[in-house]
């Protein structure tokens, strides 16, 4: 097709982009990089501009939204485009190959925080608009275009623009997110789930002060030992969740998604290879594809506690603290689940101990395919990565959350398509982030032949 060996011709340029939108260190998560969040943001506004695109930049509680449409058309579908400009922090600088925020080409990637989370995949989608409109091609569809700052901190103040959006707009037919990454590698995959999340954290205390472990050790509760059996005690030997109703809204997989599930040309060894652990753990009775995509798990992602110093300091702790998550699948409450992990907390709470139980953010799994209408729809999107990649897509679910795809429906009253572009040792929040050229240049095809065919089935 003339349209895409015309997108490929641009590559060197839309690579330069990608490089120039990689080295902006705009990390949610942290105050201190204010700055560089709204140059971020600024930097995205003005990709849209040269797309044609008339464009704004929405404030909110804290980090801005870009907001771009194409005008609106009577009796044209109307599809949203949705990603992030907010990275994941990358402190840990020295473990990286290359410096997170300067992007360097290596073995057909580019390495940098937020290359395929999710820099690389917006701009993906703004490089074949801006090719587009570059060609004088008028599109088929009514289009907006979302691109926010705080999807890493779970798009807290998103839903309030979401809800202005439905009073200020044509009401949106489809989303599209390319947020997400392969099942396998070598095989374009398309999403019809993604897991909910619940965020907390569990600060621990048993004394008023630390104390010497020789005078006072071993007559009042230790901290670290009373979170550390606390800890211990959420799963039990066949690593199931022991929190009463944890697992009471889950569902069996759906007669199609089993068959795929059974279908996909998953191998085991190279996933764990990656990974750099000996074998496979979790909960009893399941697969690892059923474990991360069907299954609600509770992940601990920090632990504090006593001295952290060098050499050896001959205390008892009086704090320790955790923060941990839970994922959890379609169905689950998230309100619900967090009020059981609070309430097990506490009432689990070691005597001579008390807790400091503090909630953090919380959004629900996503399922589509659920009826006929629905799956044809996936098909259709099968259909546009099948042309783009050139390779047979798979259907699969997807582990991760993007917190904002549910409200896309109860707010908007529209579907999503996650159509991701990235691969699954891309190392997304993890060191060496990188993307795949490959992918960078199939997915700007895939994001013009979404406009160009998607609208027709969104209706
Ligand atoms: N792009 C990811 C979702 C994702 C995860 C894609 C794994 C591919 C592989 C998204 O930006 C993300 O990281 N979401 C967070 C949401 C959380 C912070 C609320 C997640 O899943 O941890
Ligand atoms: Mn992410």
């Amino acid at each position: 097709m003339e349209l895409l060996n015309r997108l490929d011709e641009k590559f060197e340029t839309h690579l330069e982009r990608l490089k120039e939108f990689v080295a902006i260190p705009s990390v949610s998560t942290d105050p201190q990089y204010e700055a560089d969040i709204r140059r971020a943001c600024e930097w995205v506004r003005e990709q849209a501009v040269a797309a044609g695109l008339t464009t704004e930049v929405r404030e909110t509680a804290r980090h801005p939204a870009v907001i771009a449409h194409n005008g609106f058309r009577q009796g044209l579908p109307h599809l949203l485009i949705y990603g992030h400009y907010d990275v994941q922090p990358a402190e840990e600088e020295s473990t990286w190959k290359h410096p997170p925020f300067q992007p360097t080409l290596e073995d057909g990637h580019l390495y940098g925080r937020g290359a395929s989370d999710n820099k690389g995949q917006i701009l993906a989608h703004l490089c074949a608009l801006r090719a587009l409109h570059e060609m004088g091609r008028e599109l088929p569809v009514n289009l907006t275009v979302l691109v926010e700052g705080e999807e890493e901190i779970g798009s807290p103040n998103l839903t309030e623009v979401l809800k202005q959006l439905a009073k200020e707009r044509p009401p949106i037919d489809l989303a599209i997110v390319s947020d997400t990454s392969t099942a396998v590698k070598g095989r374009p995959t398309i999403q019809y789930s993604l897991r909910g999340i619940v965020i907390a954290e569990v600060f621990l205390k048993t004394a008023a002060r630390e104390i010497h472990s020789g005078i006072f050790g071993g007559t009042t509760e230790n901290a670290i030992r009373a979170l550390v059996r606390l800890v211990a005690k959420a799963h039990d030997d066949n690593n199931r969740v022991t929190i009463p109703g944890f697992y009471d809204a889950v569902r069996e997989p759906m007669e199609w998604e089993q068959a795929e599930l059974e279908s996909l040309p998953f191998q085991e060894e190279p996933y764990l290879e990656w990974i750099g652990a000996s074998q496979a753990v979790g909960e009893s009775g399941f697969t690892t594809n059923q474990r991360r995509w069907f299954r609600p798990t509770l992940e601990f992602n920090g632990i504090t506690g006593g001295y952290q110093g060098k050499g050896s300091k001959t205390i008892v702790p009086h704090t320790a603290s955790v923060k941990f998550s839970a994922r959890l699948v379609p169905d689950q409450d998230p309100v619900e689940i967090a009020d059981l992990l609070q309430k097990w907390f506490l009432q689990n709470c070691p005597p001579g101990a008390e807790i400091d139980y503090q909630k953090g953010h919380a959004g629900p799994a996503y399922l589509i395919g659920r009826d006929e209408q629905e799956r044809a729809l996936l098909e259709t999107a099968k259909g546009v990565m099948r042309e783009a990649f050139e390779v047979e897509p798979l259907i699969s679910r997807h582990g991760g959350a993007i917190p904002i795809v549910t409200p896309f429906e109860t707010i908007l009253g529209a579907k999503t398509l996650l159509m991701g572009m990235g691969l699954p040792d891309d190392g997304v929040h993890s060191y060496d982030e990188r993307f795949s050229l490959e992918q960078f240049r199939k997915g700007i095809r895939m994001s013009a032949l979404a406009l160009h065919r998607l609208g027709k089935s969104s209706g």
